[in-house]
């Protein structure tokens, strides 16, 4: 059974309520919900947080090196500010997807630059609330690769 860290950034509290027509009305805790769900049904767990502090993000990614064989994580606003998110990442050996709600390229000219996508494996963006569980899924078969045993030649 392998964990997978799901990390949240500022203001991702506020999902549903805040900026309904940008960020959708799912709210984090239903996104949890669902995440758990699939994984659980794949026989693993997730880890699931969100801080509106920098710091705090940076401790939760280093505690994944030691306990996480993927991480999802949504950085919020600290996408496009934190080297300290960067460098933090760039430390954790697995799979990283950064997923966003919104399409952070058809926004204001601030959000197009991305600090963490240097170093996550791939980002969804633009899909809502479903880049989760579709970052999640293709998480889960990428683990599923990794542990299939070898089949043998006759
Ligand atoms: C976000 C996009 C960011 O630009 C923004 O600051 C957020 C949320 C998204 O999920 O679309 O807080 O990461």
């Amino acid at each position: 059974m392998a964990v997978i860290f799901v990390l949240n950034g500022p203001n991702l509290n506020l999902l549903g309520k805040r900026e309904p027509h940008i960020y959708g009305h799912t709210t984090l805790a239903e996104i949890e919900q669902k995440l758990g769900a699939a994984a659980s049904a794949a026989g693993h767990t997730i880890d699931f947080r969100q801080s509106n502090h920098e710091g705090v993000i940076v401790d939760w990614i280093q505690e994944a090196r030691e306990k996480a064989a993927g991480i999802i994580i949504n950085p919020a606003a600290l996408t496009h500010t934190s080297v300290a998110i960067l460098d933090a990442l760039s430390a954790f050996s697995g799979p990283i997807l950064e997923v966003h709600l919104s399409n952070i390229h058809k926004r204001e000219p601030f959000r197009h630059h991305s600090y963490v996508s240097r170093v996550t494996t791939g980002v969804i963006c633009g899909l809502g609330a479903a880049g989760y569980e579709l970052a999640l899924h293709w998480l889960l078969e990428a683990l599923a690769s990794a542990t299939a045993k070898p089949t043998t030649s006759a």
